[in-house]
């Protein structure tokens, strides 16, 4: 498996499991096999509503025997509900008793916006959110470091950030982010935000590799482009005699990043972990990058307000 190295030299498998909405009564099947079959990283996050059930599975294996604590790499991510500086560590609790832990190996500020302290569910107004002077980014990753400092997390990281953000944090604290976690796929290169990151010795890792076609109606565009069925990443597939998705997460090990394909079926989580045995040549990889319109599955559209407090989460 290809591995990546944060600042520090720890080492991070290249590909892990996404657990967005993975359902109850699923998902842990999906870690235990994951972790049978090879994975040693899982992406998780408290908004995903099913970190006990990821817990379950944890334990389970744990007490198995054969893989220990130490050898899975677990992220998790802090809800934009507890951004304000006394609400992160008790987060933090909430995610480490659900997934049955005493540390967490990565956590990552979820979204660079702020909701009202313990908000439940999404915003229904504006007045749902506190904007970036009532708490701002630093603040919230402050009291992230701080979870580093005490020896709860052993990495600490953003995800959604654009380089402007990035870079206002960097002027603003002593820590720059061990991660970055965005949208990346041929259809969506983020070049210079990644350039910039790996020249930070900030790692990347890619989300949402294979379109993420399972997300609600509401959450989709119209006619939205499907990336697994995508004739160039087809000829590519068919050419290495493998499959688009294997194509898809093989693209960004070759970009030196991260990803997490999300699947609860056992041949699917089987086949994107086996990704890493392919070569992308030359010509594929330009063919890949041809494919590049800044098309964006998670459109951060669902954050903005019409008061101005959130509006252009991306930078862009
Ligand atoms: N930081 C963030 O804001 C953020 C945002 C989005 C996602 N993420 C993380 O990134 C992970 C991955 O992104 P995602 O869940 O949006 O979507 P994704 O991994 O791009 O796509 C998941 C979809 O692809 C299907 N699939 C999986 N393997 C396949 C294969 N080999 N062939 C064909 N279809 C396959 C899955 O179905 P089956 O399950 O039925 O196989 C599911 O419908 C998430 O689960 C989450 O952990 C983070």
């Amino acid at each position: 498996m290809d591995t990546l190295k944060f600042r520090n030299n720890d080492p991070l498998h290249a590909i892990g499991l996404g657990t967005w909405k993975s359902e109850p009564g699923k998902v842990k099947h999906a870690v235990k096999h994951a972790l049978k079959v090879g994975y040693r990283h899982i992406d998780c996050a408290a908004v995903y509503n099913n970190e006990k059930e990821v817990g379950e599975a944890l334990t389970e294996i744990f007490k198995e025997g054969d893989i220990k604590r130490e050898d899975v790499f677990i992220t998790s991510k802090l809800w934009n509900n507890a951004h304000r500086k006394e609400d992160v560590k008790p987060a933090l609790m909430q995610t480490l008793k659900d997934l049955q832990l005493d540390y967490l190996d990565l956590y990552l500020m979820h979204w660079p916006v702020a909701f009202k302290s313990g908000l439940e569910g999404f915003p229904e107004s504006d007045d749902d959110f506190l904007s970036l002077d009532e708490v701002s980014l630093s603040e919230t990753w402050e009291a992230m470091v701080e979870l580093k400092q005490e020896g709860l997390i052993k990495h600490a990281g953003v995800s959604n950030f654009s380089k402007e953000k990035l870079q206002d944090l960097m002027k603003e604290t002593d820590l720059i982010p061990e991660m970055n976690q965005i949208e990346l796929h041929p259809y969506l290169h983020q070049s210079e935000l990644v350039e910039f990151c790996h020249a930070n010795q900030i790692l990347v890792t890619a989300f949402s590799p294979l379109g993420s076609q399972d997300r609600t109606e509401a959450m989709k565009a119209d006619n939205e482009p499907t990336l697994l069925e995508n004739d160039v990443i087809k000829s590519i597939a068919d050419k290495h005699s493998v499959s688009p998705a294997q194509v898809l997460i093989r693209f960004h090990l070759e970009r030196q990043v991260a990803t997490i394909p999300k699947s609860t079926n056992e041949g699917r989580i089987e086949q994107n972990f086996e990704s890493y045995k392919l070569n992308l040549d030359g010509e594929d990889l330009q063919k890949l990058k041809d494919l590049d319109n800044h098309y964006r599955y998670v459109n951060g559209k669902f954050f903005e307000t019409s008061d101005g407090k959130y509006s252009n989460i991306y930078d862009e």
